[in-house]
């Protein structure tokens, strides 16, 4: 039986693609399964990609919409988890947000889940987790992970867990796609490998615009067309973080701590 009072949302950047809707479903299915006596619902945090819904006849509420309506329907302990990468931009309006319903006193209580990557425990964890889903791979293969990439200081957890990869496993590099290091960096790392052939995969929570079109795209901006160019075979392996389980259950185990704060 659900308790109305007792409320999950999730809060993903969202995706203009509707392949994107894999890893969003995956976690929800996921966490209604884990917390079948509480309401699970999701909201969108990026605004772009929310008035791209609203124009084409989608939901475009906002976090703090779908918050405040949870409020209006009794919804008395929320546990609001971030499925964001890194604790960037994103994550801190999301936390900005919380806070202020917190302070307001518009819920009982009310507690925010980190992003995959939010502590330095995470790191580790996510780097041993990251080795055992890679593809085998023989000599003369590495694997190049895209990261989205902050101009903020959160960028730095990029480079946290890139150092931690190159412990485990050398010939798994990560890269940014709007920030440090870019492309053209880890083509000279991989060319220091000797690496012929590439496997390329996002560090990304969904299959959206970044991964079908900046990654692994036909047009020759993509980082597969510069790989290619560059004289490397690629594999492109196309999965969201999200649609991962090993992944989805790192986010999961967040979502445990902030219900456990909850019901505390
Ligand atoms: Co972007």
């Amino acid at each position: 039986m659900s308790t109305p009072e007792n409320a999950i949302l999730l809060a993903a950047f969202g995706s203009r693609l509707p392949g994107a809707e894999a890893a969003l479903t995956h976690m929800s299915g996921l966490t209604r399964a884990r917390y079948p006596e509480f309401r699970v619902e999701t909201t969108l945090t990026s605004g772009t990609v929310r008035r791209h819904k609203g124009r084409t006849g989608g939901d475009a509420s906002s976090p703090a919409d779908v918050l405040r309506g949870l409020a209006a329907e009794g919804v008395k302990r929320l546990a609001v988890q971030s499925l964001h990468v890194i604790p960037g931009d994103e994550f801190r309006n999301l936390e900005r947000l919380v806070n202020e319903l917190r302070e307001a006193r518009v819920f009982e209580r009310i507690e925010l889940g980190r992003p995959l990557l939010g502590c330095a425990e995470d790191v580790r964890l996510v780097a041993r987790t990251l080795l055992d889903l890679l593809p085998e791979r023989g000599a003369g293969e590495a694997v190049l992970l895209m990261g989205h990439g902050t101009k903020g200081r959160a960028n730095g957890v990029y480079r946290d867990l890139a150092e931690e990869l190159r412990v485990l496993d050398p010939g798994v590099l990560i890269g940014a796609l709007e920030a440090e290091p870019g492309l053209s960096d880890k083509v000279d790392e991989l060319r220091v490998l000797g690496a012929e052939t590439v496997h390329l995969m996002p560090l990304l929570f969904a299959r959206g615009v970044h991964v079908e079109r900046d990654m692994a795209g036909a047009n020759d901006r993509s980082w597969l067309a510069g790989l290619t160019r560059a004289g490397f075979a690629c594999h492109t392996h196309e999965r969201g973080a999200g649609e991962r389980p090993e992944l989805a259950g790192i986010w999961l185990s967040h979502l445990d701590e902030a219900v456990a704060r909850l019901l505390a």
